[in-house]
């Protein structure tokens, strides 16, 4: 049995994202092209002691039960008799309550920690459905990658590497409760809806213009009657002359894709100034 194990914990940005409806189970019936990218948090897992413990380098983050890398850990543990206890620790590098899967990444990187760690031999799909009990993005960070979601977004076609993304991805000082976002979405108010067979075309011909082009996100009304910030920043990223922009997630955060690593590094350094929360980042794929 290993002792410790870093895990990297990459964040997660929706090209597409549409909702087909409302379910009897109070979810929403999604239909959304994920990607990873480079930002990401870092996973440091000992094994020792008894019980489970999480702390991390941010004070935004709970440190209790409420931590979704906790109650990961703690599912692992009521499933299966663990020899000792484990602690946790969070570098957290991906902006908190901003539509990028924070939470949900570190909850992945503890049950591939786990797994790892204590040799118990789960397959991937195995290690994806326990993930779904945290959350719904979860199996998605298991999986890595582009991949197509439906249902709650758990039902996965992995994608083939697209076109390499250069992105500059701004967080408002502002987080938004993604239940909130899904509460108040109404499918009658949408007016332009992905259409993911054109995005797909394009995202397989590693046509990165034509991709860019179908990006669309049925959320982003609802955000940004919330926080009017986003439609500002995905301004500010147009005139800095981003291919073209959109919100993650249920937002707030924003991405403005550029033709070329170099664009996306000006366009940062002008809006780095303004925005606290910027990062250069780029796609991130299976195997990076
Ligand atoms: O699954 P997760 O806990 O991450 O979802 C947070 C909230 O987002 C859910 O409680 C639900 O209100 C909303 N949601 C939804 N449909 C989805 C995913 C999330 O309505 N497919």
């Amino acid at each position: 049995m290993k002792m410790q194990l870093v895990v990297e914990a990459p964040a997660k940005i929706n090209l597409t994202l549409n909702v087909i409806g409302k379910r009897a189970d109070g979810y929403h019936e999604l239909e959304s092209v994920m990607q990873q990218i480079s930002l990401r948090d870092k996973i440091f897992l000992q094994t020792g002691g008894l019980g489970i413990s999480v702390a991390s380098s941010s004070d935004q983050i709970p440190d209790n039960e409420e931590n979704l890398a906790f109650q990961a850990a703690h599912l692992l543990y009521s499933k299966y008799s663990l020899p000792s206890g484990l602690q946790i620790f969070i570098e957290k590098n991906i902006p908190v309550g901003a539509g990028l899967a924070g939470g949900s990444t570190d909850a992945a990187a503890v049950i591939q920690g786990i797994n790892e760690l204590f040799d118990l031999r789960l397959t991937q799909a195995e290690m994806m459905q326990l993930g779904l009990v945290v959350g719904s993005d979860v199996p998605f960070c298991v999986l890595g990658g582009a991949a197509l979601a439906r249902g709650r977004g758990e039902m996965l076609t992995p994608l083939p590497a697209g076109p390499r993304l250069e992105m500059v991805l701004v967080k408002p000082e502002y987080q938004l409760s993604t239940r909130e976002i899904y509460r108040d979405f109404r499918l009658e108010r949408v007016r332009q809806v992905p259409d993911n067979v054109a995005f797909l075309e394009a995202w397989r011909q590693c046509d990165m213009i034509g991709t860019v082009a179908e990006m669309k996100n049925v959320l982003e009304i609802v955000s940004i009657e919330k926080c009017p910030e986003i439609q500002l920043i995905k301004n500010k990223l147009d005139d800095l002359g981003a291919q073209g922009t959109l919100m993650s997630g249920s937002g707030p955060s924003v991405v403005g894709v550029f033709t070329s690593r170099e664009k996306a590094r000006i366009a940062w350094d002008i809006i780095k100034d303004q925005y606290r929360e910027s990062y250069l980042v780029s796609s991130y794929n299976r195997g990076d």
